[in-house]
């Protein structure tokens, strides 16, 4: 194919929004609408700028580098800031066109970007131009438009679409031979233009050289603006090869408003889910399942209905997701399952589990086996191997080691007001039911605390500490070998009190060593 360069147009205000935000700064399914025009138009022209991994290099094998340029203006700062995504081993200049002028002029600013030489000495031949409101264009019909384009030797070649609905899109107009002769935008239609079915996309590859000494012209409409579109008439008058490639609407869609904006949402999630299924995943209601483009989910799992899937999130194989349940950047392994929690920018290792009404925070990290259930909340820990933390309790800034049971109501009191502290839990550690943990504090492996227990100190390995402060009651003198902590409960745990306990608390009453419940 001849070399292309990609100029995207995005620096109109988007009225129609009525936003703040720019309109090709809105998100669709995760990422901005201008992003998906910028990956689409990547992958048509240059694969390996869309994934630099699989391509090795970024170089996709022809000699010139591929060429994106970006038109921003309205809001150019907040534009760009919406796409952090960039091509790999392309170039990507952002221009701003100083006053909306209309599409004709948005491209002519591109124009020396677009001309400039590159290492190789040459410019692209062929322009492809797209507008940043266009997000559900795939990169397979952007390739058949430039396909069709060299081998039609047009000129121009656009992408047109159907549809009889009431609707906003310029009109593409033929003599009674089909030839196309011009586009009218429907403010300037007449009714019986109006009623035309085949309306354009705004989706053009140009012959390069044709593009840039045609560009000047142009003639402003009586509201001051070039139309890109007007090109379609002169190459029509010059008795050129104008080519229409005609693909759906569900493709082409421009997002003016808002509705077409949800319109847009529900085409592409659409298109998520049913990459999904047809890789594997289960979906049991796709209508009340959401998934961002670009997660990814493993073979056989299960998502149940209300799940939210967002940002950069992968789930393994064979795990069950839901009901209702939303993880954002998140990495959950396989065999994994989360009913009815919220996960966000936390990691879940394979075979654990939690649910129902369990949040993970940012840097929540689930080792292999740990089970949360009810109303449990983890932020910035690491919850160890087999971990049982089932109700009501609270681990921030902690880290909590291999087998230990976390009772009822059991929370870290990680910050003072000022500055976050940190917990430390050993293994085996069996924590009553309204542990509270004053942080900064460590508490050794084997250790047990007595419900209610306040631990302002550190607990000492195979201690058990009850009472507010806790202070030392008995010191383990055996465990079972398996170290199953059930026995702490069940009395068969041989305990002998400490010479502590005997000085501090000789006259009270044996503190109460229930444990939390486990199951
Ligand atoms: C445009 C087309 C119309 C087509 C429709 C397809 C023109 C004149 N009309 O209409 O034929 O059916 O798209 O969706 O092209 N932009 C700039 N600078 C400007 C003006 C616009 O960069 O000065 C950008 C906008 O940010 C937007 C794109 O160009 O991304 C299209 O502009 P918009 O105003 O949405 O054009 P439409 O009225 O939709
Ligand atoms: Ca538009």
């Amino acid at each position: 194919m001849r070399p292309v360069g990609v100029i995207i147009l995005a620096a109109g205000k988007g009225v129609r929004m009525r936003s703040r935000l720019p309109k090709v700064a809105h998100p669709l399914a995760g990422r901005a609408m201008l992003e998906h025009a910028l990956r689409s138009a990547c992958a048509a022209v240059s694969p390996a700028a869309v994934d630099a991994h699989a391509a090795g290099d970024g170089d996709d094998g022809s000699d010139h580098a591929a060429r994106f340029i970006v038109v921003v203006g309205h809001e150019a700062e907040a534009v760009r800031a919406a796409v952090s995504w960039r091509p790999a081993g392309a170039s990507l200049t952002w221009i701003t066109q100083a006053r909306q002028l209309g599409t004709g002029d948005a491209v002519r600013v591109a124009r020396e970007a677009a001309t400039q030489p590159d290492a190789s000495g040459a410019a692209p031949q062929t322009i492809l131009v797209t507008y940043g409101d266009t997000p559900l264009v795939r990169a397979e019909t952007l390739r058949r438009l430039l396909e069709a384009h060299e081998r039609e030797d047009a000129t121009l070649t656009f992408l047109t679409g159907q549809t009889s609905e009431p609707n906003d899109y310029g009109r593409v107009l033929r003599d009674s031979a089909g030839v196309v002769r011009g586009i009218v935008e429907v403010k300037h239609a007449t009714p019986d233009e109006l009623a035309i079915t085949e309306v354009n996309s705004g989706i053009y590859a140009f012959t390069a050289d044709w593009l840039w000494s045609r560009l000047d012209q142009l003639q402003p409409h009586p509201n001051g603006e070039y139309y890109l579109t007007d090109l379609v008439e002169l190459a029509a008058r010059e008795r050129r090869r104008v080519a229409t490639h005609c693909v759906a609407l569900a493709e082409t869609m421009g997002v003016n408003d808002r509705v077409a904006l949800a319109e847009a949402e529900r085409i592409l999630r659409e298109r998520i889910l049913r990459e999904l299924m047809l890789s594997g995943v289960t979906i049991e209601d796709p209508a009340t399942t959401y998934a961002h483009v670009g997660v990814r989910v493993g073979q056989d799992s299960v998502i149940h209905p209300g799940c939210h899937l967002l940002g950069e999130t992968v789930i393994g194989a064979r795990c069950e997701i839901g009901p209702a349940s939303v993880i954002r950047d998140s990495q959950i392994g396989d065999d994994c399952q989360a009913q009815a929690s919220w996960i966000e920018e936390a990691t879940m290792e394979p075979g654990s589990r939690i649910g129902p009404m369990s949040h993970l925070r940012p840097g929540a990290r689930l080792r292999p086996g740990a089970n949360l259930g009810n109303f449990a909340e983890v932020k910035n820990s690491v919850i160890g191997e087999r971990v049982q933390m089932h109700h009501f309790s609270y681990m921030g800034d902690a880290t909590v080691g291999n087998d230990t049971n976390i009772g009822a109501g059991t929370i870290t009191m990680n910050w003072d007001g000022r500055v976050k502290h940190p917990t430390v839990i050993g293994e085996r550690v069996f924590l009553g039911c309204d542990t509270l943990l004053r942080a900064p504090v460590t508490v050794g492996d084997n250790a047990s605390t007595g419900g209610g227990s306040v631990v302002t100190r550190d607990v000492p390995e195979g201690a058990l500490v009850v009472g507010a402060p806790a202070r030392v009651a008995q010191r383990v003198l055996s465990r079972r070998p398996d170290g199953d902590t059930a026995a702490a409960t069940g009395g068969s745990r041989a305990v002998e009190p400490s010479a502590a306990t005997q000085t501090d608390h000789a006259d009270e009453e044996a503190p109460d060593t229930t444990g939390g419940e486990r199951e």
